[in-house]
């Protein structure tokens, strides 16, 4: 599956607000009260500031899962919930974070449903965001293990080693709960596809506006910005990314520095 193209997709989705946030500033503080920042954990996150837990758990996974040789690890952070878990045997909610960084179990609609259900709550990191980056330099060379694939490898593993994390809590081995797993937007593709690769792994996935279909010079998408942003906000967002794109092109790092992307050599 093209997952470059769909991460291509919802990166340009993250965009958005960022380039809105400044574009917003210019326009006075009438316009400022209208802006509500994007979600902490995703677009299935609630208000932001209100967590059910934010205390980091941590985990050694595999920098590459299909390498025969290559044995690194790297420290990938998660989350975990457990106040709602009707133990032993309760079910566990997997709720996948996507491309930002992840801060903690969020107190959304997944949090009234672990309760009914009683459910216990986890989420792990997604590797090279946040505090999982396997590496300080984001180099090409060490962007090769930044994929969807290896992603939803660092999941089943995650998986199995948390089963066992609540087994041995437990006292008991060789036990299955019930996984069930959520995500939106890229984290939506992402639970839709480990739930087809691995489904002896969970009992079900959801997937909200999963972008499982990869379309080349998705127009489309910007299309509907445009027609959502009214005639006056398109043109300033056209004409913003046009100053950005030409920035870029002509090799000054002045618009990555201003969003610390310019890649500084130690
Ligand atoms: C765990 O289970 C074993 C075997 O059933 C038992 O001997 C042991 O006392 C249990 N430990 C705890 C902490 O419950
Ligand atoms: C993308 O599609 C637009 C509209 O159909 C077209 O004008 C443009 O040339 C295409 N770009 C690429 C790189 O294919």
């Amino acid at each position: 599956m093209g997952a470059g193209t769909t991460a291509g997709a919802t990166s340009r989705l993250a965009v958005v607000p960022l380039l809105l946030l400044p574009l917003l500033l210019a326009r006075g503080a009438e316009a400022v009260s209208l802006w509500r920042p994007p979600p902490e954990a995703g677009l299935l996150g609630s208000a932001p500031g209100r967590f059910l837990t934010q205390e980091e758990h941590w985990m050694s996974q595999t920098l590459d899962h299909f390498s025969p040789t290559d044995h690194r690890q790297f420290k990938q952070r998660y989350y975990e919930f457990l106040d709602y878990h009707r133990a032993p045997n309760g079910p566990v909610f997997l709720n996948i974070c996507g491309e930002a960084s992840c801060t903690g179990i969020s107190n959304n609609y997944l949090a009234v449903m672990a309760k009914k259900f009683g459910a216990a709550l986890v989420s792990p990191e997604h590797r090279y965001y946040g505090k999982s980056s396997p590496f300080e330099d984001l180099t090409t060379e060490n962007l090769r293990f930044l994929s969807s694939k290896q992603a939803l490898s660092d999941l089943a593993v995650f998986r199995q080693y948390y089963q066992e994390t609540l087994n041995a809590k437990y006292n008991r081995s060789g036990v299955d709960n019930s996984w069930f797993v959520f995500g939106g937007s890229y984290s939506g593709a992402l639970s839709a596809w480990f739930r087809l690769k691995f489904p002896h792994l969970t009992c079900g996935s959801l997937a909200s506006s999963g972008v499982v279909l990869a379309v080349y010079n998705f127009t489309d998408f910007d299309k509907q910005i445009g027609e959502s942003a009214g005639p006056e906000c398109k043109e300033a967002l056209q004409e913003v990314t046009r100053l950005v794109d030409g920035q870029l092109q002509s090799g000054h790092n002045s618009v990555k520095e201003l969003f610390g992307a310019k890649l500084v050599r130690k």
